[in-house]
């Protein structure tokens, strides 16, 4: 069974590409507003009726009944409104995710968790934290998102599909993220490559502010980019596919990096995160990696220190 909490957007639109996909025969929405996540699950019940699709769709108030969820997705929390700073959004968000971890912990104690709140990489550290699973059990979502809007964007200037294109990004979720096209790849050939200098700087500009762009035009933020991209992270799971694809991982002295959780390209299968995939960086590229793990630590600072323990 896969549990997803959180019935707003991004967990309703996860639900949907999940059922559309058939990733699991069950799927459980867990929401505190009473009658929300029982109403998505019985519009999406109908939706899936209508494709033929043999998922069952369940909504419910209550964490007992994720209970035998294999994979758990928290897609809870606030998303930041008008006045508001990212220190106020990191602190209510980090007691929001202290407290879904506590109910993960206690209700699907061998879960690989996947979580998608804001500020990504510092949330990931707090659930982390508080579930006290081993790291390969512990994902944020953030790579798969940034990554492929990196292929999206230069797909548009070459006129090639996405899907040659295997793209790296590194680092922070947010805008200090550090895309790389001299290392993302049409086989063996650089996506910078294809790319004018000015196209280069376009596509590491439009990727690093796409989130931004949406929640700006529609004034809130993405749900179908990270619909798809936990669809893709727990099909891979659940069918034990051993596919690359970027999450934010507990680094433990890859890259040179310790402690901190960053964007880095794995291979996920059955056990979560099977591996992380080192790419071999040039100087002036670990220089630019690090800064962004500077950022990441910085943004843990707006954390009370009693989340991060
Ligand atoms: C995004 O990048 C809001 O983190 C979300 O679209």
């Amino acid at each position: 069974m896969i549990s997803i909490i959180g019935a707003g957007r991004v967990g309703s639109s996860a639900a949907a590409m999940m059922m559309v996909y058939e990733v699991d025969k069950e799927i459980t929405i867990v929401d505190i507003v009473e009658g929300l996540p029982q109403g998505e699950a019985l519009d999406l019940s109908h939706a899936a009726a209508i494709l033929g699709k043999d998922v069952k769709i369940k909504g419910s108030n209550n964490y007992e009944d994720i209970k035998g969820s294999d994979i758990v997705v928290i897609t809870a929390g606030l998303p930041r409104k008008p006045g508001m700073t990212r220190e106020e959004l990191a602190a209510k968000n980090a007691e929001i995710v202290s407290g879904i971890a506590e109910n993960v912990k206690k209700y699907a104690p061998n879960s690989i968790v996947l979580i998608t709140t804001n500020p990504l990489d510092v949330m990931v550290a707090v659930l982390y934290n508080k579930l006290k699973f081993p790291r390969n059990r512990v994902i944020g979502f953030s790579g798969v998102l940034d990554s492929r809007r990196m292929a999206f964007y230069a797909s548009q200037y070459i006129g090639i599909s996405t899907s040659a294109i295997t793209p790296l990004v590194l680092g922070q979720h947010g805008e200090n993220m550090y895309p790389v096209p001299e290392l993302s790849m049409v086989y063996g050939k650089s996506l910078k490559s294809f790319l004018t200098e000015e196209q280069y700087s376009k596509v590491v500009k439009d990727t690093i502010e796409a989130g931004a762009v949406i929640t700006n035009l529609r004034k809130f933020s993405s749900n179908w980019g990270p619909g798809a991209g936990l669809t893709l992270m727990v099909e891979a799971i659940k069918k034990d596919r051993k596919t690359a694809m970027e999450a934010s991982v507990l680094l433990d002295g890859e890259y040179g990096i310790k402690g901190t959780f960053a964007e880095v390209p794995v291979i996920l299968g059955k056990n979560g995160v099977e591996k992380i995939i080192e790419v071999d960086l040039t100087e002036e590229q670990k220089e630019k990696f690090k800064k962004s793990i500077e950022a990441i630590k910085n943004n843990l600072k707006q954390v009370p220190e009693s989340y991060l323990k």
